[in-house]
C-alpha cells in the first residue's frame, strides 16, 4: 500500500470537467459535464492527482445562510483504502470552518463509513430509485413548463431546505431538456443526466398528488428515470415500487456543524444527493 503523503491537494477548474467526468463514470455515477461544471465554477473543487492524472475529488457548494454541500467525493478504484477521501474531506471541512459553514452531505455507504468518524452525523435517509423506461410510446404529454414558474419551485425549495438554492435551480432549469412540471399542486424538475433523467426536487402535499405526477412524467419519458426520494414518505415509495421502479441504493444526509436552519417538512425528492 502506497503513502500519501507525497500527494498534494490543488483546487480545480472549469478545464477539469471532464476529467472529473472520468471519475464519476467509474462510479456509475449519473451526473454530466454540465453537473462538473457548475461545481468547479460555483464551488470549490479539491482534487488530487498521480503526475497528470485526476485520482479523487472532493467539491465544497456553499448555499445561503452559511450552508454547503459536501459532495463528488470520488477515488479512482486502485487508489481507495488509503486516505485519499479522508485527506480531501479535511480540506473541505476546514475550508467550511474559515467560512463559518454548516456542511451538510447525502452520503453512499462506502462514503458514510469515512464521515461518520470525521463527526458527521446523519439525519434525512433517502432511496434512490430507478424506472427502466416506458416500452411503450407517449402517450400524453407533460403540462407545459409555463405551467410553472421557476420562482414557485425556488420557494418552495426554500421553505423545504431552509435557505435559498435558486441560483442551482435557476441553471439546473436551464439547461436544454429540462422541464419544470406540475400536476394537482404537485411540482418538480425533471433534467438530464450521464445515463439517465433524473427527477428532483418534488414538492407535494401528499403521497397521491405525488405520484400523479410521476406518472404524468413517465407518459411523457422513454428512457430511464432515477428520482432521490426521502425515505419517510413510506407510501409514496410503496407507490412508486408497485409501478415498476426499483430501488437501487440508500443515501444517508449527514450533517457537520451546528443546524443553522429550523427542521422543515422535507421535499418528497431532493435535488440529487450531489445537490442536496
Ligand atoms: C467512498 C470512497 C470515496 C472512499 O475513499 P477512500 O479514499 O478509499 O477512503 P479513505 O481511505 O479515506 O477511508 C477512510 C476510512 O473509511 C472507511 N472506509 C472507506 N471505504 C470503505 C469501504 N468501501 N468499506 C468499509 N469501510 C470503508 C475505513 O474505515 C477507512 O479507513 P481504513 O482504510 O484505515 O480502514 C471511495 O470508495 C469511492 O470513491 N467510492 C465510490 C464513490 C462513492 O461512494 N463516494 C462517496 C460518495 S458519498
Amino acid at each position: 500500500m502506497g503513502a500519501i503523503d507525497h500527494l498534494g491537494i490543488v483546487t480545480l477548474g472549469a478545464d477539469d470537467a471532464r476529467e472529473g467526468l472520468l471519475l464519476s463514470a467509474e462510479a456509475h455515477w449519473n451526473q454530466n459535464e454540465a453537473d462538473w461544471r457548475f461545481f468547479l465554477t460555483k464551488g470549490t473543487v479539491f482534487g488530487i492527482r498521480d503526475g497528470d492524472r485526476l485520482i479523487a475529488t472532493a467539491a465544497l457548494l456553499p448555499y445561503t445562510s452559511n450552508n454547503a454541500w459536501i459532495s463528488m467525493v470520488l477515488v479512482t478504484q486502485n487508489w481507495r483504502r488509503r486516505g485519499l477521501a479522508t485527506k480531501l474531506l479535511d480540506a473541505c471541512l476546514d475550508a467550511a470552518a474559515k467560512q463559518g459553514l454548516t456542511t451538510w452531505l447525502d452520503a453512499t455507504p462506502a462514503g458514510a463509513t469515512v464521515y461518520g468518524p470525521l463527526g458527521f452525523t446523519p439525519t434525512l435517509e433517502l432511496r434512490r430509485l430507478r424506472f427502466a423506461g416506458s416500452t411503450s410510446p407517449a402517450t400524453s404529454k407533460p403540462r407545459p413548463a409555463a405551467d410553472i414558474h421557476l420562482d414557485d419551485l425556488i420557494a418552495r425549495d426554500h421553505c423545504a431546505m431552509g435557505f435559498d438554492r435558486g441560483a442551482l435551480l435557476g441553471e439546473l432549469s436551464r439547461r436544454p431538456g429540462s422541464q419544470l412540471i406540475s400536476h394537482g399542486g404537485a411540482m418538480a424538475l425533471v433534467r438530464g443526466g450521464r445515463t439517465a433523467r433524473q427527477i428532483g426536487p418534488l414538492f407535494a402535499a401528499d403521497a397521491g398528488s405525488a405520484t400523479a405526477l410521476i406518472e404524468t412524467i413517465t407518459q411523457s419519458e422513454t428512457g430511464p428515470i432515477l428520482i432521490d426520494v426521502v425515505s419517510e414518505h413510506d407510501g409514496f415509495l410503496k407507490n412508486l415500487t408497485n409501478s415498476g421502479w426499483t430501488i437501487e441504493r440508500p443515501f444517508q444526509r449527514m450533517r457537520f456543524g451546528r443546524a443553522t436552519i429550523p427542521s422543515a417538512a422535507p421535499p418528497f425528492a431532493v435535488a440529487g444527493p450531489e445537490f442536496g
